[in-house]
């Protein structure tokens, strides 16, 4: 599928997926939410992929929010409904079965900054810059920020950052726990593929169970504790723990089913 806003290219069995709107550094417009829509639909099918690198054109912005052109002429049920689509499609990206990873090339503000903590894994780049400047548009996050920031920083953080829009350097938002690590921008995707190479030696059925597993810590009316359990036991309806098991016990490395 071709796409007007993304490239998506293969490296080493990774969708390499890169936002490209670098005129309004890579800004969230509903072409773009559509096609992010779109293609972790295409990566899903495609069994060769085995996880995902979400980055931004150039090597000023990841993600700087959502397109404030198209903000500025929504109406209280339009804005409703451009929430929920994004929060259904960011969403869809948390809850991948296919491990995820935020390559953040920059700024990530508003939307941006949303985009990557839906992501499974954040690597940033040393000039990016993290920030939620909604309030300052009279407006909030409506992409899943004011509840993913909250859970991944806690609310005395979440809150500073939300109410002063203050923008973060990486080293700070590594500091936070906001992301995994900070490199050098000409090391950012390689340090993703290495991350990533780590992951595809697992057992792809557990990675995606555990994905699962750990989303629903923060599910509300779930018992995390109980989809885990059922998750451990669902993986014992696959070759992989058989393979798994019997690898270690003679000693070699296991091979895994693609799933
Ligand atoms: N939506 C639409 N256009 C955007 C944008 C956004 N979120 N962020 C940047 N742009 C556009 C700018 O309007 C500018 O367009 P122009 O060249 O036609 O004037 C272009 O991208 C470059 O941005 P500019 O502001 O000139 O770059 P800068 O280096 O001076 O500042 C930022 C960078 C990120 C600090 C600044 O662009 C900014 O504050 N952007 C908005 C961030 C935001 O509020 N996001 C949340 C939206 S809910």
């Amino acid at each position: 599928m071709s796409y007007q806003y993304l490239t998506i290219e293969e490296r080493n069995r990774t969708a390499l997926v890169t936002i490209n709107r670098p005129d309004v550094l890579n800004a969230l417009n509903t072409g773009v939410i559509a096609e992010i829509d779109a293609v972790f639909t295409e990566i899903l099918g495609n069994s060769n992929y085995k996880g995902v690198i979400l980055t931004g054109a150039g090597q000023k912005s990841f993600v700087a929010g959502a397109d404030i052109s198209e903000l500025a002429a929504l109406t209280e049920p339009t804005a409703v409904v451009l929430s929920k689509r994004g929060q259904a499609v960011f969403a869809k990206i948390e809850n991948f079965p296919k491990p995820v990873v935020a390559a953040v090339n920059g700024f990530a503000l508003g939307g941006g900054c949303e985009l990557a903590m839906a992501c499974h894994l954040r690597i940033a780049s040393e000039n990016a810059k993290f920030g939620q400047p909604e309030v300052n548009l009279g407006i909030i996050a409506g992409y899943g920020g004011t509840q993913r920031l909250t859970r991944l920083i806690g609310k005395t953080k979440a809150l500073e950052l939300l109410l002063t829009t203050d923008m973060i350097t990486a080293a700070q938002a590594q500091g936070l726990g906001l992301v995994n690590a900070v490199v050098p921008i000409d090391q950012l995707i390689e340090t993703a593929l290495a991350m990533l190479q780590k992951c595809y030696k697992k057992s792809p059925r557990a990675l995606a169970n555990t994905i699962t597993a750990v989303n629903a810590c923060h599910e509300t009316g779930v018992n995390g504790y109980e989809v885990e359990a059922t998750l451990f036991g669902n993986c014992c309806h696959y070759s992989d723990f058989k393979e798994g098991t019997t690898a270690f016990l003679e000693k070699r490395a296991a091979q895994f089913q693609d799933i």
